[in-house]
């Protein structure tokens, strides 16, 4: 998965590499919902996600076009989108919307399979994870 950089694999570390602060700060501020902690209310913490995904989703689309493959023309980058489209809402729902401590622990716990889900996608390159 990781040859050496140069070759332009730079991309794809960045793109790596913002999905990982992706999800960990994403589960770091889950536990801080879960313990009430002031932390979340932290300007660089409300900031940093954005700037982060925005990089990601900026890394994906340039990907795509190296590669030449497409949302909505290749099945697993389709899977990719809808499936960064559902963490996103789970993730708000997790975080910030639910009602209650109860939906906001499961949609948290959701979003976290979503995103084990897009890993998958990414390394198998099918939307069934190959499994069909
Ligand atoms: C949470 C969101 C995402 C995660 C966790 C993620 C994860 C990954 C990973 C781990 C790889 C490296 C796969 C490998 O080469 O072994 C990758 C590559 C890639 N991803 Fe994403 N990705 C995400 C979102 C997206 C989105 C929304 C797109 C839509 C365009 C996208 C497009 C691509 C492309 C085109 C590649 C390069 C494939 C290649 O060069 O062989 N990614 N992604």
């Amino acid at each position: 998965m990781f040859p050496p950089a140069g070759d332009g694999m730079w991309l794809k570390y960045v793109h790596v590499g913002c999905a990982i602060l992706s999800v960990s700060g994403y589960f770091l501020r889950g536990v801080w919902m879960l313990r009430d902690s002031p932390m979340l209310r932290r300007l660089w913490v409300r900031v940093a996600p954005h700037v982060i995904d925005t990089l990601l989703l900026l890394s994906a689309l340039l990907l795509a076009v190296r590669i030449g493959q497409y949302p909505f023309v290749h099945g697993w980058l389709t899977a990719k989108v809808l499936g960064v489209v559902a963490y996103i809402v789970l993730g708000s729902i997790g975080l910030k919307r639910g009602r209650t401590r109860g939906v906001r622990i499961a949609a948290w716990l959701a979003a976290l399979i979503v995103f084990a889900y897009i890993v998958g996608v990414a390394l198998t390159r099918s939307a069934s994870l190959g499994l069909l």
